[in-house]
């Protein structure tokens, strides 16, 4: 399914006040979209994936191809004790797109 850029999507989306619909815009970073969203996701490096913080887990809910994150994104990520392989993934390092709508986003606890 071919969607333009900047077309409005709808994520589901879980933090410590339960779960939620936010608006977001495909092409646009994860991380971006949450924090427009006002949802609570740490960025200290600023999305230069370089911290971790805006840990995330994507489960799936539905269909959809899943993105595949880099090796370095794996290294990054496997220094959190809350690390789910397979479904964590930085939200600075996820680009918005259709399938993630068909995905359950989980802010993941602070080390
Ligand atoms: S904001 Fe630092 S790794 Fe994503």
């Amino acid at each position: 399914m071919l969607v333009e850029q900047d077309a409005a999507l709808t994520l589901r989306v879980v933090d410590d006040d339960g779960e939620r619909t936010i608006e977001a815009q495909a092409g646009r970073s994860l991380l971006k979209s949450l924090q427009d969203a006002s949802v609570p996701v740490g960025s200290v490096c600023g999305g230069q994936m370089a911290c971790g913080t805006c840990h995330v887990f994507v489960e799936p809910i539905g269909g959809g191809a899943q993105q595949v994150p880099s090796r370095d994104e794996i290294t990054l990520l496997e220094y959190s004790r809350h690390y789910r392989p397979g479904v964590s993934r930085l939200a600075c390092q996820v680009e918005v797109t259709p399938a993630l709508c068909e995905r359950r986003i989980v802010i993941a606890p602070e080390d």
